[in-house]
């Protein structure tokens, strides 16, 4: 077959290395249908899903549950996180088959906040997967919410969850990784504060940043209300600019969505009841994209951020299917097309979207996953299923090489 682009540009497919996908148990908001077809046509082609799921990703038999889940009905390449709870230590030590272990320092979406010190301390020295954090202090989080009991004002969002809750639990988390010389993912940093902390990465830290946390912040309230509210919360447009600044210094590794769809009707109750998360696959690339288009950086550093990087913080290797040679993820961009982002577009069922209204320059026309086109202009092909991602933790990391 020959491909016709000229004028377009091609780039590996995407690897989000933080998203929700709500299957099993709450299929409402999404599932692993919906999910990997919004990717495949945000230009993502392999995600790494949190194991906030119901019921909750927290054993080896669950873990596989789940990618049995996945081979059924994800058109893009997946992997799965396995949760930390009270008692799951004997599935954290022996678990494989995952990108590694997750961790709620604080409570999110799904109850799974692990907040007990000793227990947290004890994951970090007897276990050998790599860890990803949530990274905010429940003590704080809770005080403030004492402090401001009763509130019904979205605005609140970002005071219970402050700059000063993501400081310590960061602070924290960096400790116990140098202590045990743990691999440590600082997800979705939002706070340019926090980077100062695992600057000195101590080869050991790695971090991310979102789409929403670079181009959102507490102005943006006014206009979305609760559909701004998520975890970490919104900070100022300084932080904006600190975790921008922090990317191109190479001080946080990857951008990931942290896609985490609500169903329209849920996003519009009343602070506090609502829930937290915004989705992001079907616009994390144009967004990074149109960064490009405005000269704030190049496409090679969206490449090294979006694609590169991920697969070196998770250890990726090339996945199973192919006998001979290798598999190919491609995306083709066209640099020069401009849009405005409306969230019946989407494919996620959440068919709204925080970025509403924003014209970027910078899309995706075509993705293929080991080498086969599941998306085009608009179109999808549900043939064939993506592949299960592999891990290969001997590999040691991002820094691997890294003076
Ligand atoms: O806003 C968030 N939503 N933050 C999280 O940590 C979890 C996520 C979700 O699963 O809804
Ligand atoms: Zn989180
Ligand atoms: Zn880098
Ligand atoms: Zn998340």
């Amino acid at each position: 077959e020959t491909i016709y682009a000229y004028g377009m540009t091609l780039i590996p497919g995407v690897i989000d290395a933080h998203v929700h996908m709500r299957d099993p148990g709450l299929t409402s908001k999404e599932d692993l249908r919906s999910g990997s077809r919004a990717c495949a046509k945000g230009g993502i082609t392999t995600f790494l899903e949190m194991p906030n799921t119901n019921p909750a990703t927290v054993s080896q038999k669950l873990l596989e549950e789940k990618l049995t889940l996945a081979a059924n009905k994800s058109i893009v390449n997946y992997g799965f996180f396995l949760g930390a709870t009270l008692q799951n230590m004997e599935e954290l030590k022996k678990g494989t088959r995952t990108p590694g272990i997750k961790i709620y320092m604080g409570s999110s979406t799904g109850d799974m906040a692990l907040t007990d010190p000793g227990l947290l301390e004890a994951i970090f020295a007897e276990t050998k997967l790599p860890i990803a954090v949530h990274a905010e202090d429940e003590t704080i989080i809770e005080k403030m919410k004492q402090e401001l009991t009763g509130t019904r004002n979205v605005l609140d969002h970002s005071k219970i969850r402050s700059v000063e809750a993501e400081v310590a639990s960061v602070k924290r988390a960096c400790e116990l990784a140098r202590e045990y010389k743990h691999r440590l993912h600082i997800c979705h940093v939002s706070a340019g504060a926090s980077v100062d902390i695992f600057e000195d990465h101590a080869d050991v830290i790695t971090a991310e940043v979102t789409p929403h946390h670079l181009f959102l912040n507490i102005d943006d309230y006014m206009n979305l209300g609760t559909l701004a509210q998520m975890n970490p919360s919104l900070k100022t447009k300084e932080d904006n600019e600190a975790l921008f600044q922090a990317l191109l210094d190479d001080k946080i590794q990857i951008v990931a969505t942290d896609h985490a769809p609500h169903t329209w009707e849920e996003k519009c109750g009343r602070y506090p009841e609502t829930p937290s998360g915004v989705p992001g696959v079907d616009t994390a690339l144009p967004l990074m994209l149109d960064m490009v288009a405005k000269d704030k950086c190049t496409i090679e550093d969206v490449v090294h951020w979006m694609c590169e990087g991920p697969a070196l913080v998770w250890d990726i290797l090339e996945k199973g299917r192919i006998e001979v040679g290798y598999d190919a993820d491609l995306v083709l961009i066209d640099m020069n097309k401009t849009q405005v982002i409306h969230g019946p577009q989407m494919e996620s069922k959440c068919r709204w979207t925080p970025f509403e209204g924003r014209e970027v320059t910078g899309w995706p026309m075509r993705t293929w996953v080991c080498g086969k086109e599941v998306y085009r202009d608009g179109k999808f092909d549900e043939s064939r299923m993506g592949v299960e991602a592999m891990f290969d933790h001997d590999r040691g990391g991002y820094w691997e090489g890294v003076e």
